[in-house]
């Protein structure tokens, strides 16, 4: 499906609905902060987003706070966010700092992209991610599974409790870079890898990079800035060299491949329409690789380790979804294809995860043109963050937000309870909703699918507390699970 993208005429401009704007970001509420610097000393590198929460709480739907001298307007009303996410490419764009720091690294990709750059890409890249695509990688996905079963498997044995998300990382690395490129990294398998090294070191340097205030690195080779210039170049080569021999492939004659099995690939034959210029350059295969493993990686794992949390701290839904994974796979250990589509109650205990641990809790944006959200005049440039989370936690949307209750979508809530799915925003919303959807949840079906078959889970230490941490996503610190083996394993 393509994106609709409409141009940046006056209705694109406004708020669906909005009148004239009545207030401007200087009218808003919001923290006081400093001279100067403003609200920035109360964002704590790792817990940013519970503190704007924590002033959603205290200040409401929209409101400003201060990022140096720059006023910055936050957004958590449901439709006031879809609009805001809906008017891009025309009215909003991510923050320009992604944009920038990619450029740098010669990997604008889908993700940071922005304008006609990202139009054509996301043309282009959205039907690789489609779902039939997804389920050609299917046996890669079980057979990580498989040996993420053996690793947990020891542990049970040892009575050992483990960093369930350090494993869950190794296991969504292999499964994205199988997918990505055709290489299985193995890094649940053993040692470590000097790619996967490499990858860590350019994602943490472009996390710190985009979250910089300055951009400090063009004027100071500090260590850890040429480590990273390094492992940039490694992973950069490599990906080439993987481009090129792909290309010889699937150029070549009677040895070809069938069809296209790895992302790179699929990327590599994409073409829009009969128009030879509408395909992706080897720079913006390159890019899209890396932003594929970037965007996939953290953000399924963390998810996987919040639902293994849930499981492991609530015992009645532990219960009802290993009933229900026994009757759907019967003898099975593994999900297939057909069975991971019916875990139904599965699918929605990682929906109620999403909304109340999602991996992005919040999105920054910034106006392309003078424009209104709601009633506020926000000046071209401004900045825009939307608490997506948020949206998801409000009542009216759905009734009691705090507590875990998966059966909310399944129709089994109370009829009382409002319950508006369109306001679960974990994955986005608008014409940049994320693409990567579909394959996220086949790995959260397939791998939770493997542990209520072959274990009972549990908190290693119930008194430990387990808490939000952001880092490339947001993360739970501090989980230890201890597995059990189940007689069936
Ligand atoms: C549970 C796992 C995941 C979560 C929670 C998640 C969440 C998100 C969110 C919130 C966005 C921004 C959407 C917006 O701006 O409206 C996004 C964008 C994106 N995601 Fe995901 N994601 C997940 C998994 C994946 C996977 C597995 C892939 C690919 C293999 C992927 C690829 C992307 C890409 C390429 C974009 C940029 C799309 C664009 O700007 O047009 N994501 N994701």
């Amino acid at each position: 499906m393509k994106p609709t993208c409409p141009a940046p005429d006056e209705t694109t401009r406004r708020s669906a609905g909005a009148a004239r704007p009545r207030r401007t970001l200087a009218d808003l509420p919001g923290p006081r902060g400093l001279p100067v610097i403003g609200n920035l000393h109360e964002l704590h590198a790792d817990r940013w987003h519970l503190e704007f929460e924590r002033w959603w709480r205290a200040f409401g739907d929209v409101f400003v706070v201060r990022m140096g001298r720059q006023p910055i307007l936050v957004v958590a009303e449901g439709e006031l966010v879809r609009d805001v996410l809906q008017r891009r490419p025309a009215v909003f764009r991510r923050t320009r700092a992604i944009e920038d720091v990619s450029r740098e690294a010669d990997m604008v990709g889908l993700f940071s992209a922005d304008g006609e750059a990202w139009r054509k890409q996301r043309q282009l890249i959205n039907p690789t991610l489609h779902a039939r695509n997804v389920e050609g990688f299917f046996p890669s996905i079980c057979e990580i599974t498989g040996r993420l079963r053996e690793l947990w498997s020891r542990a049970a044995d040892e009575r050992a409790a483990r960093d369930v998300l350090g494993d869950l990382m190794r296991y969504s690395v292999d499964v994205t870079s199988t997918i990505a490129f055709g290489r299985d990294l193995n890094t649940l398998g053993g040692g470590p890898d000097a790619l996967q090294e490499h990858l860590q070191r350019v994602f943490l340097g472009l996390n710190r990079r985009i979250l910089a205030p300055l951009p400090y690195w063009r004027y100071l080779g500090l260590p850890a800035d040429r480590a990273y210039d390094r492992a940039l170049l490694a992973v950069k080569r490599l990906i080439f060299e993987l481009v090129a021999a792909a290309r010889r492939e699937l150029e070549g004659g009677a040895d070809r491949p069938a069809r296209p099995r790895t992302l790179l690939e699929l990327m590599i034959v994409a073409r829009d329409g009969e128009d030879p210029r509408a395909h992706l350059s080897d720079a913006e295969v390159y890019a899209n690789v890396l932003t594929m493993l970037l965007a996939g990686e953290d953000t399924t794992a963390n998810t996987l380790a919040w639902i293994l949390y849930y499981l492991a701290s609530r015992p009645d839904v532990q219960a009802r979804a290993r009933e229900e994974a026994d009757r759907v796979l019967g003898g099975g250990l593994i999900p297939t294809l057909e069975q991971s589509k019916r875990l139904e109650y599965t699918g929605a205990v990682t929906q109620e995860t999403l909304r109340l641990r999602s991996a992005a809790p919040l999105l920054y944006l910034e106006a392309n043109h003078d424009t209104v959200v709601g009633d506020v005049a926000v000046p071209a440039g401004a900045g825009v963050v939307v608490l997506t989370r948020a949206t998801g936690r409000k009542p009216e949307y759905f009734g009691d937000p705090e507590s875990f209750r998966p059966e909310r979508w399944l129709g089994g809530a109370s009829p009382m309870l409002p319950h508006e799915p369109r306001m679960a925003l974990a994955f986005g919303s608008g014409p940049r909703v994320c693409p990567g959807r579909s394959m996220a949840l086949l790995e959260c079906a397939v791998t939770v699918g493997m542990v209520l078959r072959s274990f009972t889970v549990q908190l290693a230490d119930h008194t430990a507390p387990v808490r939000e941490r952001m880092a490339f996503a947001m993360q739970p610190e501090g989980l230890r699970v201890r597995f059990t083996k189940r007689a069936c394993a």
